[in-house]
């Protein structure tokens, strides 16, 4: 199955206005309260705005023509009444969308970190940590900031836009066709301006995808970078790429910055078309001169919010292009899921512990890695896997724990298809320490006792104890005086590899699982230290199967059987020196 990802890094959105929405609406069922309130504040102050004029050409015509101040200090009071209460509408509105847009923003990448942790390892070898990331962090906030800040200004917007077009024509339909004319210039303009822009906003979001891809891939090998005196050819590399991100930005900064001025120009348009067409109306006697205040102040009632519009489209296409990347990821399905038991394919050989029958694999539509492989491990016994390097040890291992779904064939784990367990219950039964161990941000303790459900609870005195049962309490001083209660930085930092290795020994011996399988475990560990965990796995309950792989050939000389992997296939090769044999014949055929 093909797990990349592929909407760009911040490109234009792929999808429709309709599937943005299907994919927020269960999201915002819960906040239907909070929405509704909002949108009854957006009208309230939408209706104040409109309001203003209309009172103010009424204060005008009666109060000054007539001298009378207190009429006009009753109605002035009576305006300043229903700006405040625009105003107070409007806060009351902002607050309630910031509410809906963080629960959004809290909901989404909870949902997110669900289905990213039920993804199978292929997908985390198919994508980019950062670029996940991204998706988890900076997608959902530009939604966010899409629900908190530009929907209701799009409502109030476009209110504003409908009420006072409607008055100006309604109020005086010469005057009001006059005014909208430069609008219609506009949309027109707009029509033919949209794809240049779109096109310049579009090649400046790749390319700043391009510049944190690169940014990130230096950053991730620094070490390397600099081991190999490689930094003058990263920063060319870096050079050139921002150079290509700043040229594309100053022309969509030119396409967009576009828009502005030239609403302000139609507004302004507007104003002046209106001011003569008014004052002719005024001279011969059919208009007064409160209405012409008034619907000048309508024509920037009605300009403003257009231009807001403008600039509020721009962040609906940001949204929806995040919201892209994040239902994208949401869309995924684990095709490691559990099947009913039913559905399970019988073993030919019911009685052991984990069988491999007919099993191939390949690497996302590679070349196959294992062809038609029979095995079975039996309880209590030492398996060594060895072989050449990239020969398939660790894809064996990976099957084996179903980190992976053979392509071909079935594994059988107590003589039931392996598919037909639980998660969980493969846990259990299955300890893995990966060649590349993966910690987790916290302390050593937090790793030891993570995903176990009886330890989850235990305290560091307790489990210090159940550590001493087992003999593991010596390999604390591994990590200095602090031990259990060692920080650990994000994905193991700080720790040496061995350090590491030794953690994800202590976390899954720990779980006393069925089966350990230990890929190159030892490699990274002083020799004292590894004969201290030889001690331990000596000690083990006598039913606990071992899968060791390892180059060391000291590591395995215990085996009870040694399986030689490479060139697609699995074989028993009875006996170390004929291991041996059948790695230097590899050596000689390759
Ligand atoms: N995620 C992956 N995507 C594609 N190909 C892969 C992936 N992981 C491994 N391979 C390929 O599969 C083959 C077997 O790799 P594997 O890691 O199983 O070898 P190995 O025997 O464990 O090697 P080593 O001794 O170096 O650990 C290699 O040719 C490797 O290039
Ligand atoms: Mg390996």
């Amino acid at each position: 199955m093909d797990y990349t990802l592929k909407a760009a890094a911040a490109g234009e959105s792929r999808e429709s206005l309709g599937s943005a929405w299907r994919a927020l609406k269960p999201l915002l069922g819960d906040e239907r309260a909070h929405i509704a309130v909002a949108v009854a504040c957006v009208i309230v102050s939408t209706a104040a705005n409109l309001l203003g004029p209309v009172m103010t050409a009424r204060i005008i015509d009666t109060a000054i023509k007539h001298g009378d101040y207190g009429l006009l200090l009753r109605d002035a009071g009576i305006l300043a009444a229903v700006y405040l209460v625009g105003l107070g509408a409007m806060y009351l509105q902002t607050l309630r969308m910031g509410t809906v847009g963080r629960n959004v923003l809290f909901k989404l990448r909870g949902r997110l970190f669900d289905k990213l942790s039920s993804l199978p390892i292929a997908f985390f070898a198919q994508n980019r940590a950062g670029d996940l990331i991204s998706r988890v962090n900076s997608d959902t906030d530009k939604i966010n900031q899409f629900f908190s800040q530009a929907l209701m200004q799009m409502f109030g917007s476009l209110f504003r836009v409908t009420g006072a077009g409607i008055l100006l024509l309604v109020l005086n339909w010469r005057m009001g066709l006059i005014a909208l004319l430069p609008a219609v210039a506009m949309l027109i303009l707009t029509r033919i301006l949209s794809p240049w822009v779109k096109h310049a906003n579009r090649k400046s979001l790749e390319s700043l995808g391009a510049l944190s891809g690169d940014v990130s891939e230096s950053l991730a090998n620094f070490q390397v970078i600099v081991a190999f005196n490689r930094v003058d050819y990263f920063r060319e590399k870096f050079d050139a790429a921002n150079r290509r991100n700043y040229r594309a930005s100053v022309t969509s900064g030119v396409a967009s910055g576009l828009f502005a001025p030239l609403y302000t120009l139609a507004g302004s348009a507007g104003s002046i078309l209106v001011l003569g067409l008014g004052v002719w109306l005024i001279l011969h006697g059919q208009l007064s001169v409160g209405l012409l205040v008034g619907y000048l102040l309508y024509v920037s009632s009605f300009y403003d919010p257009l231009r807001q519009l403008a600039t509020v489209w721009s962040s609906l296409q940001t949204m929806m292009a995040a919201m892209d990347r994040v239902s994208e990821v949401l869309k995924l399905e684990t095709n490691l899921v559990e099947i009913p038991p039913a559905a399970g394919k019988a073993a030919r050989q019911p009685g052991v512990l984990l069988a491999f029958e007919d099993v191939g694999f390949a690497y996302g539509g590679g070349k196959p890695v294992l062809d038609k492989v029979d095995l079975t491990l039996e309880r209590g016994r030492t398996y060594a896997l060895v072989g050449p390097t990239g020969g398939g040890k660790t894809t064996t291992a990976m099957l084996m724990a179903r980190l992976y779904d053979p392509t071909e064939g079935t594994v059988y784990l107590e003589g039931r298809d392996i598919r037909t367990f639980t998660a969980a219950e493969r846990a259990a039964r299955i300890g893995f320490i990966l060649q590349d161990p993966f910690l987790l941000a916290g302390t050593i303790r937090d790793n030891i006792v993570y995903g176990h459900p009886d330890l989850s609870d235990i305290s560091t005195d307790a489990l210090t104890e159940r550590m001493n049962a087992r003999g593991l309490s010596g390999f604390l001083a591994r990590f200095g005086e602090s031990g259990l209660d060692t920080p650990v930085k994000g994905s193991g930092d700080g720790l040496s590899l061995g350090q590491k290795q030794l953690v994800a020994f202590l976390r899954a011996v720990m779980r006393e699982p069925e089966i350990l399988i230990l890929d190159e475990a030892t490699a990274n560990i002083d020799t004292v230290t590894e004969q201290m965990l030889e001690g331990v796995l000596a000690r083990l309950p006598e039913t606990t199967t071992k899968v060791i792989i390892a180059h060391r050939l000291n590591t395995i000389q215990n085996a009870d059987e040694i399986f030689f992997v490479g060139g697609g296939a699995v074989t028993a090769a009875g006996s170390m020196a004929r291991a041996m044999d059948m790695l230097l014949g590899h050596e000689r055929t390759s």
